[in-house]
């Protein structure tokens, strides 16, 4: 058999996996969703499910991810199918593999159908920042016309996936980590420079209104709100730490299936946590809400919703000096955190074509990609974004709960917690606490159990 694709770095790896979960749901939905939930009061929420959600689950995929993967398999199916043989007999075992698999499908499949068209937004608005097209226009209208140009939206996007197939195409060592190595970096300095010049923004409409305020928005611990609404938010932290990380979609135990089987995954889960956390909190959070506090006042601000970062702040890059540039930036800014998260979920689909069904890598490319192209043809012309906020709602929040339940019955369950504990710890660069393991074992998965009952109780209520 031909040996399997390995990172080539570690550098290279932590990179791939920053990438990974570093995307638009960190700069375009994390502000939309603090915005709508009361800023300060989802706050609480969401450092509590980093805690005791995301911070475990992240192990766990890691953990599932190099087991896999020193069985030369890539995805969910086969992954899952081996983990539970160790307490159920092969054909009862399968049936999770089936499950794990199909829902991995229906996640990665579906999640790309409209993300990848949000990534063709930002390569459309980040050439008009740069000609300045939407200068001195309303730009609500701007973005309606925008997504109803058909014509427009397609190429954009279909531009966008091309360049997703060149690079997946290439492979994992020979592809994904070399485009990653360029982007990330430049994604960081971009995102820095962003923070300096939103930060330092006073507002020429109102001296009351600043960035400042805005920081002070997200900051400030808002319980009032918080208790006044607290199911409808908790919801919705857990759901974006779920989105944000990457987690409950097959993308990290995928990429951690091109790991050696004694490569650290304790210290590097944690890794690509924090660096996502930096990456949402401290510069998602410093960026589209302070700067729409800054030029469109709070409560236009709070309001804007799932537009904020297509709507609200292109008003303001035209206000300021070198908006031209600092719009653009933020829009390729935004195209390459896209990019290297969307680069994931189409490894993993590739993945399932080249190890599961034994069909060459580049034949696999274009299949996956005329695959994506149908399935996203329907938002693409959905200009009202109705079916596309209608998938973030049920795909983006409740199937990646789901999944993510399902990790911790067959990894650590059906596996056995000791057996799982052993395998977290292999070549391990830190040691896990011990009494991290009850979290693992019976807090996040009833923490997981009532998210979902809560959300299935919201629906029908
Ligand atoms: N964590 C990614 C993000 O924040 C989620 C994602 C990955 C979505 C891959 C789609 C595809 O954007």
């Amino acid at each position: 058999m031909e040996q399997r694709d390995q990172w080539a770095t570690k550098i290279g790896l932590i990179l791939a996996m920053a990438g990974n979960a570093i995307g638009l749901g960190n700069f375009w939905r994390f502000p939309y969703q603090l915005a709508s939930n009361g800023g300060g009061a989802f706050m609480i929420p969401y450092f509590i499910a980093l805690f005791f959600l995301g911070i475990p689950v992240m192990w766990i995929e890691w953990t599932t991810g190099r087991y896999g993967g020193k069985y030369g398999h890539g995805t969910i199916g086969p992954m899952f199918y081996l983990m539970a043989r160790e307490s159920l007999k092969p054909k009862t075992a399968l049936i999770f593999g089936i499950i794990g698999g199909m829902l991995a499908f229906s996640v990665a499949s579906l999640l790309s159908s409209y993300y990848y068209q949000i990534i063709g937004w930002s390569a459309a608005y980040t050439y008009y920042s740069l000609t300045g097209a939407y200068f001195g226009k309303d730009t609500v209208q701007f973005f309606v016309d925008y997504v109803s140009n058909t014509g427009a939206v397609i190429t954009f996007w279909g531009l966008t996936m091309v360049i997703l197939g060149i690079a997946v195409g290439q492979g994992v060592s020979k592809g994904i980590e070399r485009w990653v190595k360029v982007m990330m970096p430049l994604l960081y300095v971009f995102a820095i420079l962003l923070v300096i010049r939103a930060l330092t923004l006073g507002s020429p409409v109102k001296p009351e209104w600043s960035a400042i305020k805005g920081l002070e928005y997200i900051w400030k611990p808002n319980f009032e709100v918080l208790s006044q609404n607290f199911f409808k938010i908790s919801l919705a932290a857990a759901g974006q730490i779920f989105f944000t990380l990457s987690l409950g979609m097959g993308i990290i135990h995928n990429y951690a299936s091109y790991l050696g089987p004694e490569d650290d995954v304790a210290l590097s889960g944690l890794a690509t946590v924090s660096l996502n956390e930096f990456a949402e909190v401290i510069l998602g959070g410093s960026l589209a809400i302070p700067i729409a506090f800054a030029y469109l006042g709070p409560e236009q601000a709070v309001k804007s919703g799932v537009g904020l970062a297509y709507m609200a702040l292109p008003n303001v890059f035209m206000h300021m000096p070198g908006g031209q540039i600092f719009g653009a930036m933020w829009f390729l800014l935004l195209w390459f955190a896209g990019f290297t998260s969307a680069i994931a979920t189409y490894n993993y689909l590739v993945a399932m074509i080249e190890e599961d069904i034994h069909i060459d890598r580049k034949i696999g490319t274009w299949l996956v990609f005329i695959f994506l192209f149908l399935l996203g043809l329907p938002v693409a012309l959905d200009s009202s974004l109705v079916y596309l906020s209608e998938l973030d709602m049920w795909v983006g929040s409740y199937f990646l709960v789901l999944l993510g339940l399902f990790d911790v019955i067959v990894a650590v369950w059906l596996f056995k917690p000791d057996n799982f504990w052993e395998e977290l710890h292999k070549g391990a660069f830190i040691n896990v606490p011990s009494w991290f393991k009850p979290i693992m074992v019976f807090i996040a998965p009833l923490f997981m159990i009532i998210l979902l009952g809560g959300n299935t109780w919201d629906y029908y209520k």
